[in-house]
Formats: C-alpha cells, structure tokens, sequence
C-alpha cells in the first residue's frame, strides 16, 4: 500500500474511494449474488426485502460504521484493536475477546464460503468453454448434483481459488487488495449492468420481478424470516467478524467514517439488488422454482441461460462477475484470519498468511469430503456445511453483533460530535441492536 503523506508512521488507503472500493469488495460477494436472491424467494419476496432492509438501515449500517472507528482507533488487529481501545476507556481486558470471536467465525465461514467460490468458479470456465465451442455448459439439478458428487473437481476448485488467494495476501496485504480493486471494483459493476440491461431486454419480466421484490406480502413472513434477515444483514456488511475494523485501520484521522461507511451499505444493497433483478426475471420468464434455496444460482440461472439468446455468453458475464465479488470477499475473510493469527500465534506476516490458507483449505476440504465421501457424518443433525452456515449466521454473527453493539456504544459513540449522525448512532447500537438480537436469541432459544 502506498503510504499518505498525512501520517506516515501508518500506512492509509491512496484515497477515500479506495477505502470504499475495498470495503465494497469485501462486503460484495457471494452473500449478495449467491445467498440475497435465494433467500428473498424461500421467504416470499418483498415483505422479507423491506424486513431485511430495516435490518441494514437500523443495526447493520450503525455496526459497520462502528466497526470502522474502532479499526481507525485500535489498529488492524481485531484484538489488540478491541483491546487498546477499552484500555483507553478504562473498559474490561475481555473486550478483546469480541476480536478473536470474529476471526474464528471468519474461519468457520472461510470454510464453505471456499467451496461455494470454487462451484462459481467451475461454473464459470464451464460457461467460457461452451462461449468458445466446447460442450455446452453444466445446467440443471442434475448437473449440479453430478458436481457436488465429485471430490477430486471440487477440491481442485477450492484449491485453485485459496492458492491464489493466498498468493495475492502474501505479497502485500493491503497493496494487493488495492491493486486488485482498482480493476475489480468497476469491473464487476460494468458486468453487472450490462447483464441487467441484456436480461431485462431479453426476458421483458423486469416489471414482474421488481412487483415481487417490492410488493410486501406479510402473510409470507414467519419469525424465522426475521433471523434471516438480520444474520444476512451482518454477513452481508462483512460486520460482526471485523471484516470493516481492518480497513479503519488504515483509514486517515479526518476521514468521515459515517459517510464512507453509508457509501459501503448503500453500494452492497444496490448490488444485492441488482444480483435478484437478473436472477428473478429469468425464474419468472421460463417458470423455474423462485424458492430453489441454495441451488437457485446454480440450478435454476443456467438453465435460464440455456434458453436465452446468447446464453453462453451471459452465463459466462454473470458467473465470472460473481466469482470476481467471491474472490475478493474470500481475501477479505483470509485477511481477518490472517491478522488475528499474527497477533495471537506472533509470528510474521507471512507464516500467518500460510496458516491463514493452510485452514481455508482444511476447511474447504473438510466441507467437500463432508458431501462426499463423509457424507454419513453429520454436526447436531446437520451437514457440515449446513452446520457451519448456521451457526455463523443464525447464532454466532448475531452474538458477535451484540457485543460490537454495546461496545461501541460505550467506547465510541459517546466521544462523537452531537448531531444526526450519533442520534442514529445511538438509537442503532444502545437500543434498535440489543433488542432485536435478544429477542432474536431468544426466539430461537425458546422458539415462538
Ligand atoms: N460480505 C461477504 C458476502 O456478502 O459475501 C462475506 C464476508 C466477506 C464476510 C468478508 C466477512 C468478511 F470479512
């Protein structure tokens, strides 16, 4: 990373849009184009989008903005960082706890977010191989099914997609995620609308899609939507795992944090968005399952794509612009693990960004072999992937989200200048947050 002129004993972004365009590239993956569009059709539509959008716009905007501060504060280690700052507010030594909780749920979630990234990218040289001639592109549940019951491409999927990962993080953290964002970033936005452009022209069911995305049905909702929404709302920000402390860290004294990072939550909902309003105009143009869950993006999509003009070449558009937004998120993730392992094993850089690695690929390992060959093998009922995408997001993220919240709010928010933005701080950490992850807990806990 270039070091600024304004204190060069740290180093900081280039610029301001740097630090978005990298916070961006975190917050944008799989989450938005993979999981959004998913769970807003197991969840009926437009009442979970407008649930789902309280979620962003009351906790987990206020929680990634909060994250922000404390990484500008405490430093690019999430527990040293957590750490320093409640020193500094006479706070307990346990606070830093919160840092290691979100490296191990970045961990956890490293382990099947690889996975998914490597189906993305066995779909996307499938697509390009079908652009140039070869066989058509995978399609169809079958297809999917045929994949997932195949170790050996999987594992040389995730491989692939850690090694060079891994490769971009050792030489130079933040350099590499700059330089890797300044082509990604517009990249993947030209991609994206040129897609929504392309698919909207061809299939003529925009118009459908945006009455069922915005159109509130309440009677589709049920109190599970509402832990939905709000661990989705976490994941999706890359916020309660320090996913956005990092990159305060490297953010200058005089930036405005809650600007840059409304900047952030804005560009990844547009882009959530923008993910369903191609995914659902193709569901709806050939009647495939809107509630296809996880599979939709690789079941229902290609199939879509199979029977639209020009298929190849949009299945091949929408898979490589997904995997450039897993990509990145999947760096942003190893960073995490990455910085948490130097500070806590202290050793350098370098050996920690190959322990960093080393797990991702264990995990990502783990998480095929448990489709597999293990498949017998099964965590309180669930797969391993299951398990560790529940976990992460319907328990783990939203108790890490309640202790950022009440940290925050107590180390932070108190020393911010009177005004909107700490009223809405304020409402969002010390009261919206609590409340609604402990009423969330507890409805799982108790179930009603
Ligand atoms: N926000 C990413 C997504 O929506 O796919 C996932 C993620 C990336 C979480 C990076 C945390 C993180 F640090």
């Amino acid at each position: 990373m270039t070091a600024s002129s304004i204190a060069p004993a740290r180093p900081h972004w280039s610029s301001r849009l740097m630090f978005v365009f990298a916070a961006s590239g975190s917050a944008v993956g799989l989450g938005n184009i993979w999981k959004f569009p998913y769970i807003v059709g197991e969840n009926g539509g437009g009442a979970f989008v407008l649930l789902y959008l309280a979620c962003l716009i009351g906790l987990g905007a206020p929680l990634l903005i909060g994250e922000v501060f404390v990484g500008r504060k405490g430093g690019e280690f999430p527990a040293s960082a957590f750490l320093r700052v409640a020193r500094e507010k006479a706070m307990s030594r346990l606070w830093g706890g919160l840092g290691a909780l979100g490296a191990i749920i970045a961990l956890m979630i490293l382990a099947f977010y690889s996975v998914v990234s490597g189906w993305v990218g066995i779909y996307t040289v499938d697509f390009a191989q079908a652009v140039l001639g070869g066989d058509a592109a995978r399609s169809g549940a079958d297809a999917f099914s045929a994949m997932l019951a195949d170790p050996t491409l999987q594992l040389s999927a995730v491989t692939a997609i850690v090694v060079t990962a891994g490769l971009v993080i050792y030489y130079d953290v933040t350099g590499g995620i700059q330089s890797v964002m300044r082509y990604v970033a517009p990249l993947f936005v030209v991609l994206l609308v040129a897609m929504l452009v392309m698919v909207a022209a061809t299939t003529g069911k925009l118009g459908e899609a945006f009455t069922y995305m915005f159109q509130p049905d309440f009677s589709a909702l049920s109190v599970d939507a509402f832990g939905e929404a709000l661990g989705h709302a976490f994941f999706t920000l890359s916020v309660g795992m320090c996913g956005m402390l990092i990159y305060g860290a490297y953010l200058d004294d005089e930036a405005n944090i809650p600007r840059l990072g409304i900047s952030v939550a804005l560009l990844d909902t547009a882009i959530a968005i923008a993910a369903a309003l191609i995914i659902f105009p193709i569901v709806f143009a050939f009647n495939l399952e809107s509630n296809g869950g996880p599979g939709l993006l690789f079941i229902a999509l290609p199939q879509g794509f199979t029977l639209l003009p020009n298929g190849d070449l949009f299945g091949l558009g929408f898979f490589t612009a997904t995997l450039l937004a897993a990509f990145s998120s999947l760096i942003a993730l190893m960073i995490i693990a990455r910085h948490w392992l130097e500070e806590t094993l202290n050793v350098s850089g370098s050996s920690a960004t190959l322990m960093a690695a080393g797990a991702t690929w264990i995990g990502g390992a783990a998480v095929t072999l448990s489709m597999t060959v293990w498949d017998s093998i099964s965590i309180l009922g669930l797969s391993l992937f299951d398990f560790l995408d529940q976990a992460t997001s319907s328990w783990l993220l939203p108790i890490s989200g309640l202790g950022m919240a009440i940290f925050v709010s107590r180390a932070i928010v108190p020393d911010m200048p009177e005004g909107p933005v700490k009223i809405y701080l304020r409402a969002g950490l010390t009261y919206i947050a609590p409340l609604g992850i402990v009423v969330l807990i507890w409805s799982k806990a108790v179930g009603f």
